[in-house]
C-alpha cells in the first residue's frame, strides 16, 4: 500500500508490503512483525525541513505507515508538552524530572496517538468498519477518531470499567459491547467477532499502526529535550510508564532505537514499566528473571485500565529489547500508592491525572526512594491520561464542605441568610505553623503541601535567627525545621526553643536531607516530635500525624 515502509517478520525475516488487514507473515505465518523504513531517507528529509513542520504526530510521516501526511482525521494529536516537574523533582531529589503531558491529546490520553494513526491507516486502505477491545481509553480515543472519519466502530469493553468511561464511549455513537468478564476474555471475544466479520481489529503490540503511533512519543521527547538552536536531539536516561498491554514501551523503544540508528541520539533510555500490584504479570516475571510471564487469571485491582492479566509474547519482547538497550526496571505499586501519587501530582504540580497514569508516578517515587534512579539523571514520565471522572472513593471524606441555604421566602433580608450559611466555613480554629528553611523553594514546597492538606496559617523564616524571633513574638502551634542552615543551624534553633518558657512546648518536626550521625541523633533525642527525611512529605501518614499533633 505504502512504498516507503515494509513489514518484516521478527521470526523469519521475510518482508512484505503493508496492508492493515494482512497481519500474518506470508512466509511463516507469524503475527509478530514490525515496520521498517529507509532511515537514511528520513534523516535527510528531516534535516532539510522538519523544523518548518507543525509540532504534531504527522510531522514524522516519513517514518509512519501512511500515504497521506495530512489525514482528514487530524485534530491535534501528538505534539504534547514536555513539562519540567520542578516541585516533584525537588521532593524526590531529582532536579531533571520531566512529565510528557499526554492528557493534552484530543480525548485526554496517550491512546489518541494509536487511534489517530490507526484510523488514518484504515482510511488509506478504504476500510470503513473496525473493532477494538479496551479497558476504556483505547475505546474512547478510537470512538472520537472513528466518529470524525465516518468509520463504524465496535468497542468491546470489560464491565469492570467505570461507568463514566463507558458513557464517554457511547456518546460518540460507538456500538458498545459490555463484557461481564476479564479484559483478557473480552479481547478474545472481540478478536473472534472481528475474524467472523472480516473486520480490522487493533491487536495491540501485533498491530503495526499501534506500535508505530507510540514511537512518536520517543521522537517528540528527544526533540523536546534537545537543543532547538543547533537542531540536536537528546534521549533521557529514563522513560517511565504505567503498563498494561505494553504497547507504549514497545513503541517508545522502537522510536528511540530508530533515532539511534539515524545518529540523532546517543543511546536508548532505560525503560521503567510500572504495573499495579494486583495485576503485575510482567513485574513478577522480571523479578524472577523469567523469559515468559505467567498470566494473572483474576486481576485484583481497582485500576481496571491496567488489567491485562496475560501479556503473552509482549513481555518477552519487551524484556529482550530492554536488555538490548539501556536496561531499566519493572516495578509494581499498590492501588493505594497510586491514589496517593495522584493527589501529590494534583497538589504540587497542578496536574489532575487518572489512576492508571498515577501508577507511573508511584513507580517513579519507589525507584527514586530505593536509589535505582540517580539524581543526576534525566527522567521522563509519561502522564498517560486525565482523570475523567474523579471517582468519589479516591477523594476520601471531607473533599467538599456543604452549604445549606435557608428558605429565602421567610427572610426579610435574604443576603443575610446567605452570609450566615457561609460563616461556618471559616469557623474552625486555624493553626499556625512556622516553616524554617534557608531555601525559598523548599519553604514554598512545604507550604504548598500543607495548604493542600488543610487550612493552616503558614509563617516562613529563612534563617535560624529569624525563626527564633518569630517564635518568641508569636509562638506557633508547630515548627517545621530544616537542620542544615548557615550561621544558626537547626540543632541550635531547637536547643534555644527548648530553653525559653514561651517556646518549650511547641512541637517540632525536623527535616533533613542527609543521614544523621549517632551524635547528631543524640542532639535531637527527646526534643522533637518527628524526624523527617527527603520524600516523607508524600506520606499521608506524616500529614495525618501533623493533623494529630495540632489536634
Ligand atoms: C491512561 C493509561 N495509562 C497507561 C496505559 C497502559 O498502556 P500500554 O500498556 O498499552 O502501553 C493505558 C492503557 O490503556 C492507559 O489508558
Ligand atoms: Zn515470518
Amino acid at each position: 500500500m505504502t512504498q516507503h515502509v515494509s513489514i518484516v517478520c521478527i521470526d523469519c525475516g521475510a518482508a512484505a508490503p503493508f496492508h492493515p488487514l494482512e497481519f500474518a507473515c506470508p512466509s511463516c505465518g507469524s503475527v509478530w512483525r514490525q515496520a521498517e523504513y529507509d532511515l537514511e531517507f528520513a534523516r535527510q528529509a528531516w534535516s532539510e525541513n522538519l523544523s518548518a513542520r507543525p509540532f504534531d504526530l504527522w510531522r514524522y510521516h516519513e517514518l509512519l505507515p501512511i500515504r497521506n501526511p495530512q489525514p482528514t482525521v487530524m485534530m491535534g494529536e501528538g505534539g504534547t508538552p514536555l513539562l519540567r516537574a520542578a516541585n516533584l523533582g525537588r521532593l524526590l531529589g531529582l532536579p531533571n524530572l520531566y512529565i510528557k503531558d499526554e492528557r493534552q491529546g484530543p480525548t485526554a490520553s496517550f491512546k489518541d496517538r494509536q487511534a489517530a494513526l490507526t484510523v488514518a491507516v484504515l482510511l488509506d486502505a478504504g476500510l470503513k468498519e473496525t473493532v477494538v477491545a479496551s479497558t476504556g481509553n483505547v475505546a474512547i480515543a478510537f470512538s472520537a477518531y472513528c466518529a470524525r472519519a465516518g468509520v463504524k466502530l465496535w468497542a468491546f469493553i470489560t464491565s469492570l470499567v467505570p461507568a463514566p468511561k463507558m458513557h464517554e464511549v457511547a456518546i460518540y455513537g460507538t456500538r458498545l459491547i459490555k463484557v461481564a468478564s476479564t479484559y483478557d476474555q473480552t479481547k478474545k471475544l472481540a478478536a473472534q467477532f472481528a475474524q467472523e466479520r472480516g473486520l480490522y481489529i487493533d491487536r495491540g503490540v501485533r498491530s503495526i499502526a499501534a506500535v508505530e503511533s507510540m514511537k512518536t512519543l520517543a521522537y517528540e521527547i528527544a526533540e523536546q529535550l534537545g537543543n532547538e538552536d543547533t537542531s540536536s536531539w537528546r534521549a533521557p536516561d529514563w522513560y517511565i510508564q504505567s503498563v498494561s498491554g505494553g504497547i507504549g514501551p514497545v513503541g517508545v523503544i522502537k522510536g528511540f532505537t530508530e533515532l539511534l540508528r539515524m545518529n540523532l541520539i546517543e543511546k536508548v533510555p532505560a525503560i521503567a514499566c510500572i504495573q499495579t500490584a494486583g495485576c503485575s504479570p510482567m513485574v513478577d516475571a522480571w523479578h524472577k528473571g523469567l523469559e515468559q510471564a505467567v498470566p494473572v487469571r483474576s486481576p485484583n485491582t481497582l485500576i481496571s485500565t491496567l488489567s491485562t492479566g496475560d501479556p503473552g509474547r509482549t513481555y518477552s519482547l519487551l524484556r529482550e529489547r530492554m536488555h538490548a538497550g539501556s536496561g531499566g526496571a519493572m516495578e509494581s505499586v499498590t492501588d493505594e500508592e497510586a491514589y496517593q501519587a495522584m493527589h501529590t501530582l494534583a497538589k504540587i504540580e497542578g496536574l489532575s491525572i487518572e489512576p492508571a497514569a498515577a501508577v507511573a508516578f508511584a513507580g517513579l517515587i519507589k525507584l527514586a526512594r530505593n536509589g535505582k534512579i540517580d539524581p543526576s539523571q534525566t527522567i521522563v514520565v509519561n502522564c498517560s491520561g486525565h482523570t475523567m471522572p474523579i471517582e468519589k472513593s479516591i477523594l476520601g471524606d471531607g473533599w467538599a464542605q456543604d452549604v445549606v441555604l435557608p428558605d429565602y421566602s421567610t427572610l426579610e433580608q435574604p443576603e443575610e441568610g446567605l452570609l450566615a450559611a457561609l460563616e461556618h466555613l471559616d469557623s474552625q480554629r486555624i493553626h499556625n505553623i512556622l516553616i524554617v528553611d534557608d531555601h525559598a523553594d523548599a519553604r514554598l514546597l512545604i507550604s504548598r503541601i500543607l495548604q493542600a492538606q488543610a487550612d493552616y496559617n503558614l509563617v516562613e523564616a529563612s534563617s535560624g535567627m529569624q525563626a527564633l524571633e518569630l517564635a518568641e513574638k508569636n509562638p506557633p502551634d508547630l515548627v517545621i525545621l530544616d537542620l542544615m542552615m548557615p550561621e544558626l543551624d537547626g540543632f541550635s534553633v531547637l536547643e534555644r526553643l527548648k530553653q525559653s518558657s514561651k517556646t518549650i512546648d511547641i512541637p517540632v518536626i525536623v527535616i533533613t536531607a542527609k543521614q544523621l550521625s549517632a551524635g547528631e541523633k543524640e542532639r535531637l533525642r527527646g526534643k522533637i516530635a518527628r524526624l523527617m527525611t527527603k520524600g516523607d512529605f508524600l506520606s499521608e501518614e506524616l500529614l495525618a500525624e501533623i493533623e494529630r499533633i495540632l489536634g
